[in-house]
C-alpha cells in the first residue's frame, strides 16, 4: 500500500492544478480547435465508443462533406452510412441527423445553449449535453462520461458501483463544486487525464500530475477502481441468411427502421435463433414453417429454389449479441423476379459495389467472393 503523507482533499487547488496541466500538456485535437457547436457535437458522438485516433480522419471527412447542420439535415442514408462506415453503432449517425432536422425546425438551425432545450433533442444524454454546453458555450456544466467516472472514482477512492444513479449524482455534485467559471479546460482536463495517465489498465500513477490529490493512489486501490459490475455475456444466436443470386448479382433488402442495423441494407434473413433446426438437412430446413411464413409475409411467395448451397457459419460480434450467420445461397427465379413487383420491403439487386453494407454482411460477401461461390 502506497500511503501518501499529505493527501489533499480535492478542492479548488485540485481544479487549478488540473487546468494548468491541461493547458500545458493537452493533445492538439481538431475538435479542440473549434467553437462551432455542430462540429463539437459530431466529435462527441463519434468519440462515444471509438478511440481518438480512429475518430480523427472520420471527423475531418464528415465535416468536409457535411460542414453545416443544414447539410447534415439533408444528408441521405447512403451518404451517412458511407461516412460512418467502420465506426459502427450506426444508430448514432441517424440520430445525429434527426437532431439536425429538429434544430432546423425548432431553433432555426442554431443549437440551443439552454440545458433543458438541448437535453430534449434526439441523441443528447447528460454527458453530451454537458460537453456541448461547456465546450461550445462555456456554460458551467459537468461532462461526465465513463472515463471521467473512472478518474473521479479513483481520485476520491469511491468504491461504490458506478452504474448506480446515486453514485453518478454525487460525482456530478462533486464536479459542480469544483468547476471554475470557465468549465472548458476542467472538463477537457478530466477527459485528458483519463486518456493519458488514469487509463483503465496500467495507469501511470507515478507521473500523474494530480497524484498528490488522489485518495485511490494513497490507498493503493487505483487498479481496483472503478467498481463496475461485470457485463453480461453476449447472447449467441444462429441465423439463416438468404443470399438470392443471379449472374453474380445478389438481392439486398432495406432493414427495418428500428433495432439493430436499422434502415441499412442487408440480406433477407430471419432474426430468430435457429440453434437446433439450422443443422438439419437443407430441404427440410427450408420447409420450416417460420421460413415459409417469412417469404409469404415479405414477398408474398413460397420459396421454390432450383438450387441451394449452404455455407458458414460466419461469426459477427456486436456489443450485446453474437451472430452465427448460416448462408443459404439460393437460385430461385420466383423470388428473384417477384421482388421488383412487391412494395415492401425495399430491395436492390447488386454486386455490392453500388451499396454500402454493414460489416456483418460485408463479411458474408467477402466469404462468397473469396470462394467464388456465385
Ligand atoms: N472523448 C470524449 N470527448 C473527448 C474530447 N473532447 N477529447 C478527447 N477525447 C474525448
Amino acid at each position: 500500500m502506497k500511503k501518501l503523507d499529505n493527501i489533499k482533499k480535492i478542492d479548488r487547488e485540485f481544479s487549478n492544478t488540473l487546468v494548468d496541466w491541461y493547458n500545458q500538456e493537452r493533445r492538439i485535437l481538431p475538435w479542440r480547435e473549434t467553437e462551432d457547436p455542430y462540429h463539437i457535437l459530431v466529435s462527441e458522438i463519434m468519440l462515444q465508443q471509438t478511440q481518438v485516433n480512429t475518430v480523427i480522419p472520420y471527423y475531418l471527412r464528415f465535416l468536409d462533406e457535411l460542414p453545416t447542420l443544414e447539410s447534415l439535415a439533408k444528408a441521405t442514408d447512403e451518404q451517412l452510412h458511407r461516412l460512418w462506415e467502420g465506426l459502427g453503432y450506426y444508430s448514432r449517425v441517424f440520430r445525429l441527423r434527426q437532431f439536425a432536422v429538429e434544430v432546423q425546425e425548432k431553433y432555426n438551425g442554431r443549437i440551443p445553449n439552454e440545458k433543458s432545450q438541448l437535453i430534449s433533442l434526439p441523441g443528447i444524454g447528460p454527458y453530451t449535453c454537458g460537453a456541448i454546453l461547456s465546450f461550445a458555450f462555456h456554460v458551467k456544466e459537468p461532462a461526465i462520461d465513463g472515463n471521467v467516472k473512472r478518474v473521479l472514482a479513483r481520485l476520491t477512492n469511491d468504491t461504490r458501483d458506478i452504474s448506480k444513479v446515486a453514485t453518478q449524482r454525487s460525482m456530478e455534485d462533486l464536479v459542480r463544486s469544483l468547476l471554475p467559471e470557465d468549465p472548458y479546460a476542467f472538463n477537457q482536463g478530466l477527459i485528458e487525464l483519463g486518456a493519458t495517465y488514469c487509463r483503465p489498465r496500467q495507469p501511470r500513477c507515478q507521473e500523474c500530475p494530480v497524484r498528490t490529490f488522489c485518495e485511490g493512489y494513497a490507498n493503493g486501490h487505483v487498479e481496483d477502481l472503478p467498481n463496475k459490475p461485470k457485463k453480461k455475456k453476449q447472447k449467441e444466436v444462429s441465423l439463416p441468411i438468404f443470399v438470392f443470386h443471379q449472374n453474380q448479382e445478389m438481392l439486398f433488402v432495406k432493414r427495418a427502421s428500428e433495432g439493430l442495423l436499422a434502415s441499412l441494407w442487408g440480406f433477407p434473413m430471419i432474426e430468430e435463433n435457429f440453434v437446433e433446426n439450422i443443422e438439419s438437412e437443407t430441404e427440410v430446413f427450408l420447409q420450416h414453417q417460420v421460413i415459409q411464413d417469412y417469404f409469404i409475409e415479405q414477398f408474398g411467395i413460397r420459396l421454390q429454389p432450383i438450387s441451394v448451397q449452404r455455407v458458414g457459419p460466419i461469426k459477427h460480434v456486436f456489443s450485446h449479441v453474437i451472430w452465427n450467420m448460416h448462408l443459404f445461397l439460393i437460385e430461385d427465379p420466383n423470388v428473384w423476379n417477384r421482388v421488383d413487383t412487391v412494395e415492401s420491403p425495399e430491395t436492390i439487386k447488386s454486386t455490392d459495389q453500388d451499396i454500402s453494407l454493414p460489416t456483418a454482411f460485408k463479411k458474408c460477401v467477402e466469404f462468397i467472393y473469396e470462394r467464388e461461390l456465385i
